[in-house]
């Protein structure tokens, strides 16, 4: 083989030619090394801050000053327009969609209005709006407390550090309608000095303590779910805490499973509602999405849920937490195909799979709760004593229990397909238990017919069917919100204009 020199010296322009090629690849790499460069200096301007605020700024707008990609990403939850086969953004009727709930939640508030959850950005017109906070005008309260504020705003921190946790919690909705106006955002889940992630509902605080856990001492992969479990959990208001004080507790003292939390309740014989048909206590599952997760496997594998709610992202070369909550299903690529290699078609039938087969169970669950509670019904109306209904009723509350905090959190049939499916079984067997004892119990009064399924094909039949008068609430909620809010508005403008922003 000849050597270079040999080579250089019979064809000279293939010196040249070597010469001008090493001087490309020199110059390449020069472009390289300052578009790297220039890159780390915009990293550097994105995260230089432009403004100093107090540690309890409740606008996530102050915020996004200085962040404006999380700020940016974070305003796309005000998207309505995705659907999956079961959830999304856009706004479900819950009622209309399927009237059997109306029906179920007979004598309390969700019987009036219930919606599927929408983004972040719509927490504060969501509780506005729903008939269940009501049109509390001309100094009437609201029949809903102060505490229902809780999940769904940064300046509920804001509140709780001026007034204290207790006076938060105390007194009736409307009174703080002029406080909490931005909906849930920054100062929810970040501590503004140094932006780590953050606890700020005490609630959360105090059920670890109360377990003998220290939450400080959380890792920082448990933290990316902690701070969903201050609002997406099961959750009740403790009326005998503090006299007077509807104060908001986690039921996780003898466990997190739906068992053991059900066990909590029984115990201390709590519950949200007399059912107005069966008369039976009822327990109104909130959205124990936390919870469920738990006995899933990607909570197993250390998956959390900011890793599929909110994943990564890459923009102009900066790489940021990408804070559009939403149904993942709507960003597969970012959510899921970082871990599993299948196509997009694919893991979305995987979820559709687990939610259709969970369906099943619920419907068939809901149509023996329906059933258990006419049933009920017809019992007292032939007679039946307290003592008799008694374990009747105790079926009906544990059975329907099971089919709420299986449904509540939406995303359950996903996060724990198994456990789910569990759950709507042992809710199979303890509805149809009520069911035999109550047939028993009408056979012994004579009636051995079945107790006709009532005509609850609309939501609007469902409702006249337990009495309801939509139509009232619903001018007194327009009404309400075309005066009051208003109001609330012009109010929290003044105060906020005097919060101090400086510039840097
Ligand atoms: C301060 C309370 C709070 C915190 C913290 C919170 N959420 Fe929410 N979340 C809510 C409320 C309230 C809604 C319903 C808003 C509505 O419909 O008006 C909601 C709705 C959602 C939805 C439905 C959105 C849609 O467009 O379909 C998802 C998904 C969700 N949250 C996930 C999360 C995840 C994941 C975290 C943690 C990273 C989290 N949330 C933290 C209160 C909270
Ligand atoms: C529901 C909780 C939640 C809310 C609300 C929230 N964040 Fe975050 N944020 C997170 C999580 C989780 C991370 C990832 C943190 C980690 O893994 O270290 C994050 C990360 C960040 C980071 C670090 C850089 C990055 O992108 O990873 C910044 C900056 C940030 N958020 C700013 C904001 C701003 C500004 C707002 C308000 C507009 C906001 N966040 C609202 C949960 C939240
Ligand atoms: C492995 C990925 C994954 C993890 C981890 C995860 N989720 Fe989900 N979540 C999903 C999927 C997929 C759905 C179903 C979305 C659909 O049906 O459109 C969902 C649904 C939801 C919904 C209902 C969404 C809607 O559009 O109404 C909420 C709320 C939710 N999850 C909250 C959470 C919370 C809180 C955690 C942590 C405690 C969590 N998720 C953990 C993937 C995940
Ligand atoms: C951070 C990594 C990670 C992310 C993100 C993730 N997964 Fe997984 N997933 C896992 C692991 C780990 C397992 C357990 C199986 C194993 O160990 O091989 C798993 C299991 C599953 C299973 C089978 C278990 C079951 O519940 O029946 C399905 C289906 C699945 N993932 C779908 C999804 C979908 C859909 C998304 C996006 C919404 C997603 N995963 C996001 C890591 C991940």
């Amino acid at each position: 083989m000849k050597s270079i020199n040999e080579i250089v010296k019979n064809k000279p322009w293939l010196g040249w030619l070597m010469f001008f090629a090493t001087m490309f690849v020199v110059f390449l790499l020069g472009l390289l090394a300052s578009s790297i460069m220039e890159r780390s200096a915009e990293a550097q301007f994105a995260y230089t801050p432009l403004v100093k605020f107090d540690s309890s700024e409740p606008r996530n707008e102050v915020w996004g000053q200085n962040f404006p990609r999380e700020y940016q990403s974070y305003y796309r939850t005000a998207d309505t327009t995705f659907k999956s086969e079961y959830n999304g953004n856009v706004m479900i009727d819950e009622l209309e969609e399927d009237p059997k709930l109306v029906v179920l939640w007979a004598g309390y508030g969700f019987s009036k209005d219930y919606n599927q959850g929408r983004g972040h950005y719509y927490a504060i017109e969501d509780i506005r709006n729903t008939l269940r906070t009501g049109a509390p005008m001309n100094g009437e309260a609201s029949a809903m407390p102060n505490t229902c504020w809780t999940c769904k705003s940064p300046d509920v921190p804001r509140m709780m550090k001026e007034m204290g946790i207790a006076e938060f919690y105390k007194g009736s909705w409307e009174q703080l309608g002029d406080q909490i106006i931005n909906p849930i955002g920054c100062a929810d889940c970040h501590d503004a000095e140094t932006m780590n992630l953050r606890i700020s509902r005490p609630a959360l605080v105090e059920a670890y303590e109360r377990t003998g856990k220290d939450i400080t001492k959380a890792s920082h992969q448990e933290m990316r779910s902690l701070v969903c479990a201050q609002c997406h959990v099961e959750y009740y208001f403790n009326k005998k805490k503090i006299e007077g004080v509807p104060y908001l507790t986690f039921p996780w003292d003898n466990g997190m499973s739906c068992e053991k939390i059900e066990e909590y309740y029984d115990k201390i014989e709590f519950s949200d509602w007399t059912h107005q048909i069966s008369k039976a206590p009822m327990i109104k599952a909130q959205h124990p999405d936390y919870e469920v997760y738990l006995t899933g496997v990607h909570a197993d594998r250390g998956v959390s849920c900011a890793d599929c709610h909110m994943p990564y992202k890459s923009e102009g070369g900066q790489k940021f937490t990408d804070h559009h909550i939403q149904s993942p299903l709507n960003n597969v690529a970012n959510s899921c195909q970082v871990c599993h290699r299948e196509e997009t078609t694919k893991l979305i039938e995987n979820v559709y799979e687990r939610q259709r087969k969970n369906r099943e169970n619920q419907i068939v669950l809901e149509e023996l709760l329906v059933r258990a509670h006419v049933e009920a019904g017809k019992a007292w109306e032939l007679g039946a004593s307290e003592e008799q209904m008694k374990p009747i009723l105790m079926d009906i509350r544990h059975a329907q229990w099971r089919w709420d905090y299986a449904v509540a959190g939406h995303g359950g049939s996903f996060h724990a397909p198994l456990e789910t499916s569990r759950i709507f079984s042992t809710g199979i067997k303890i509805a149809q238990d009520a069911r035999i004892k109550l047939s028993r119990l009408l056979a012994s009064y004579n009636f051995n017919q079945e107790v006709p399924y009532p005509d609850i094909a609309s939501k609007n039949k469902a409702q006249e069917y337990i009495g309801l008068d939509v139509k009232k609430l619903k001018a007194d909620k327009q009404e309400f919100l075309k005066t009051v809010v208003p109001e609330w508005l012009e109010k929290a403008k003044k105060r906020e204009s005097t919060y101090q922003v400086k510039n840097i």
